[in-house]
């Protein structure tokens, strides 16, 4: 069986042990031979790779740990790379979040104006990554959990020669959700899935081929809010949690404005504590500490996907491809979330068919707004800039005119060359 280079970078993230734990777990049917962790914060790889070291110690698999500040040597010959970096640290997420609500707007990290100010920043560094790749590993899968996921996704599939296939953990966690409720385990589910990334629905569940829509949505109203059910009594569909924003959009605006801190607030001391957890040398395992982050199952995705594709498995997963038709109504060379084929060639997207009136709009007008991004991004353009927050449902008008944009890119100045190089500043 040939023996395989993982190569994570961002591998100074607290999330990384889970990662470890599932390639560990896998180690028989995955055999990773080297693990390289990458990170530009010497001191967090440092302490996150010390723990990996004790986990892989204690697990007794022959992998070999690789910690690194180089990205060239991380990539080098690597099989598969993930990534998960955060440009500009957890300080700028908070900074995504805050100035939005200076104008009257949502403000979340992948989603709406802080998500495209973390695109922003975000596809030069992922394209010079993929450039790297190119380079120095060009027959490695990429798989992207950088966020916002799917707009990153689609710039490397865009821009990039690199074999990119881009993943999130919220498919996993409604199987999970779903084979709990039923008492039966994750393979026996196929979800009729479809959207962007953060802005999905599960249209149709079935376990072992029947249809078991009905009787997961009856389960589930137990645990919806007595709007939230309404909203699925409306489209007799599972909406993604991250469509809390669109379809409650007034009600988190407000939540948001009077709350003391924002998500990326609290994140930062999880991590301080999970640091801090970190160094005790008698931990050699993933901590329960860690389930305070977002990124449950994220680890599985992963394995599972680099797994398909190394045993040509072709199974079905849901993540981020090239649309190419899958969703008729989206644009072919717009990046989609929906079930494909995982086999050694990578993703093959299953044909979806049309998105019903009442979901076609929103996720029209939202990948709209992320190729925009991705374009002005990618040139420094700071019309398309400014059209991918006025498209955008949860900006609109309003928040540009006051200067929303501006803030943004001030704020972001020392990532944004692509905007500040020309002409001093050419807002
Ligand atoms: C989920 C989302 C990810 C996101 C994470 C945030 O897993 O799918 O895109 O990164 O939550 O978790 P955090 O603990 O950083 O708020």
């Amino acid at each position: 069986m040939r023996q395989l280079t993982l190569t994570v970078i961002g591998g100074g993230s607290t999330y990384t042990p889970e990662l470890v734990e599932g390639v560990i777990k896998n180690f028989e049917v995955f055999p990773v031979k080297e693990l390289r962790l990458m990170d530009i914060d010497e001191e967090k790889l440092n302490i996150v790779g010390g723990l990996v070291k004790r986990m892989l110690e204690s697990s007794n698999v022959p992998i070999k740990l690789l910690l690194t500040i180089d990205r060239k040597i991380a990539l080098n010959g690597a099989d598969f790379v993930i990534s998960q970096i955060r440009v500009g640290g957890i300080k700028a997420r908070i900074r995504d979040e805050r100035i939005p609500l200076e104008f009257g707007v949502i403000g979340q990290e992948t989603t709406g104006a802080g998500g495209f100010a973390n695109a922003l920043r975000t596809i030069p560094v992922m394209l010079d990554i993929a450039k790297d790749i190119e380079k120095l590993s060009n027959n490695a899968w990429l798989i992207n959990f950088t966020n916002p996921s799917g707009i990153v996704t689609e710039a490397l599939l865009r821009y990039s020669k690199v074999k990119t296939i881009g993943l999130c953990n919220v498919p996993i966690n409604f199987l999970y959700r779903f084979a709990s409720i039923l008492g039966v385990d994750i393979k026996d589910i196929y979800l009729d899935y479809v959207g962007l990334n953060h802005l999905s629905w599960v249209r149709k569940i079935y376990s072992k081929g029947n249809d078991v829509t009905n009787e997961i949505l009856e389960k589930i109203k137990g645990n919806l809010s007595q709007k939230e059910r309404e909203i699925v009594k409306s489209i007799d569909m599972i909406p993604n949690g991250y469509l809390h924003y669109y379809y409650f959009k007034d009600e988190v605006l407000e939540t948001q404005k009077s709350s003391e801190k924002t998500r990326g607030e609290i994140v930062l001391e999880v991590e301080e504590k999970l640091l801090e957890r970190y160094k005790d040398e008698s931990l050699r395992e993933k901590p329960v500490e860690l389930s305070q982050r977002g990124g449950a199952h994220y680890s599985e995705a992963a394995v599972e996907l680099m797994k398909s594709i190394y045993l040509d498995r072709k199974d079905i997963q849901i993540v981020n491809v090239i649309n190419n038709g899958s969703i008729i109504d989206l644009p072919d060379n717009g990046v989609v979330e929906v079930p494909c084929i995982i086999g050694g060639n990578g993703a093959t997207p299953i044909s979806m068919g049309r998105l019903e009136p009442y979901i076609r709009g929103l996720t029209q007008t939202v990948k709209y707004y992320e190729q925009l991004t991705v374009e002005s991004a990618v040139e420094g353009d700071i019309k398309k800039a400014r059209q991918a927050l006025l498209v955008h449902p949860l900006v609109g008008a309003k928040a540009v005119a006051e200067g929303l944009l501006e803030k943004i890119l001030e704020g972001n100045k020392e990532f944004l060359p692509q905007f500040f190089r020309r002409q001093g500043i050419c807002i």
